[in-house]
């Protein structure tokens, strides 16, 4: 498929807590994420040494890094999206002064990429905040949070502002709602209005943070991260329709503020039907009008949606409160395959936003076995990831404006929902299981030379 224009960034993506490990070194401070060691849907955990974390050493990424950059670039990546952990930089999130220690790392991660001419886009914040925020200052649900992530942000657009020109502010932002200790720092059991005002103070932080941006790194470009969590109606019904509509709506509603300056009208007429009362100043109303460049999401899977609440109780525990599709076929752990449905999220964001879409997450996350040869032959990932492709090249056809792909893991990292090593999205294996045994040595997957030659013809190979 001739459909990808010459500047597309080709490339993966990783996050600093599912990658590096080194979760104590050089003066970084504990996360979020270090205190749920079983993954963003598990318990809260007080740390002691010598405990265990799959995450505290992840895939050694802090200390393997060159060889896994030298193995993205024989691949011929453009791009790798990668996020800067915050507790490296400002360990408690509320320091003057940021750890120089940490930004030297990121320096050295940069300088590698540059070897290569490989991009960073980076994430200031995916899935982790600094723990003691949580604990002295109530995460996001405190509005000083906004001053000290902006003060984060500043600091790493002024020291990286020669190295990064894409930046994502908050990863899945939309997932706040379903793992708010993840999102925004407040305990599994808020209520929607503590959850929603949390949300409001971290989109007025965004906002900031896109201003900041663009006055530091003019020839920079800024975007949100969504995860685009498509539903279709079940059925024809109105009903399943209208509910499918509001559905879409919780996650749709992000992009919204983050595109257009402001709540849409839905967003006021459900916090009104619902008692909340946002605390909004006029501050944050002029705030929220700096929008982004771009907008990018994950794309994994899609979901039905009925307002037959017999149906909706069978199906709880979802992630997202979806009802399976009876026409797709599903991953090892259940996630529902839909390649058009990317092709659908495409258009449908470009419809609405006439912003450039950035796909920065997409996947198979699966169980590779090695052969006897020593070969891993994962062509269950490469179909899953050619079907993929192929439906960015016809939204391309569409018109639908993509400037880049960045496929979720293109090395075996620790999942983020369980914590599981066993969860495998690479182009590249990684010896590590569950349990954290392995020698971390790296291995070509099949998918690696099926990747590359898809870099290499931009596309035509597909
Ligand atoms: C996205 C996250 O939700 O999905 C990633 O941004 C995550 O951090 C990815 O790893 C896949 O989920 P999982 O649970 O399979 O790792």
């Amino acid at each position: 498929m001739k459909l990808f224009p010459q500047d597309f960034l080709w490339g993966g993506a990783v996050a600093a807590n599912q990658v590096e490990g080194a979760y104590r070194e050089a003066g970084k401070g504990l996360s979020t994420s270090d205190v749920q060691p079983q993954g963003i849907f598990g318990d809260v955990v007080e740390r002691r040494e010598g405990d265990f974390g799959i995450k505290d050493v992840a895939i050694d990424f802090y200390h393997q890094y060159p060889q896994d950059i030298a193995l993205f670039a024989e691949m011929g990546f453009k791009c790798l999206r990668t996020s800067i952990a915050w507790t490296r930089i400002f360990p408690h999130g509320d320091e003057d002064q940021p750890n120089e220690a940490g930004l030297a790392f990121y320096d050295s991660l940069f300088d590698e990429m540059a070897k290569y001419g490989i991009q960073p886009v980076v994430t200031l914040s995916h899935y982790e905040m600094p723990w003691e925020l949580v604990k002295k200052h109530g995460g996001w649900g405190n509005r000083k949070t906004i001053g000290f992530f902006e003060h984060y942000a500043r600091t790493v657009f002024q020291r990286y502002q020669h190295k990064v020109k894409y930046w994502l502010t908050f990863n899945e932002i939309n997932m706040s709602l379903h793992a708010p200790l993840t999102g925004v720092g407040l305990p599994a059991g808020s209520s929607k209005a503590e959850i929603y005002q949390a949300i409001h103070h971290q989109l007025v932080a965004s906002a900031k943070a896109v201003k900041a941006c663009h006055e530091i790194i003019p020839d920079a470009k800024i975007g949100n991260m969504l995860l685009g969590g498509l539903m279709y109606p079940l059925s024809c019904q109105p009903q399943d329709v209208w509910e499918t509509l509001q559905q879409n709506r919780t996650w749709l509603f992000f992009g919204d503020v983050q595109c257009r300056g402001e709540y849409p009208g839905y967003m006021l007429r459900y916090f009104r039907e619902n008692n909340i009362a946002l605390d909004i100043t006029p501050e944050d109303r002029q705030a929220l009008k700096t929008t982004i460049d771009f907008i990018s999401f994950s794309y994994y899977m899609t979901g039905c949606v009925t307002a037959d609440e017999e149906l909706n109780r069978k199906s709880r525990g979802n992630i997202l409160d979806m009802v399976p599709n009876p026409h797709l076929p599903s991953s090892e752990w259940g996630w529902q395959i839909d390649p058009t449905g990317l092709r659908i999220l495409l258009n449908m964001l470009w419809d609405r936003y006439q912003k450039p879409l950035f796909i920065v997450e997409n996947g198979l996350g699966a169980k590779d076995k090695i052969s006897a040869d020593g070969a891993i032959h994962d062509d269950y990932r490469i179909s899953y990831l050619n079907d993929h492709l192929v439906q960015v090249a016809e939204a391309i056809d569409d018109g639908v404006e993509v400037m880049g792909y960045t496929s979720w893991g293109p090395i075996d990292i620790v999942s983020a929902s369980k914590a599981e090593m066993s969860k495998r999205y690479g182009f590249i294996y990684v010896d590590r299981d569950d349990h954290g045994e392995g020698t971390l040595t790296r291995r070509r997957k099949d998918s690696f030379y099926w990747y590359s030659e898809v870099i290499a013809s931009n596309g035509e190979s597909l």
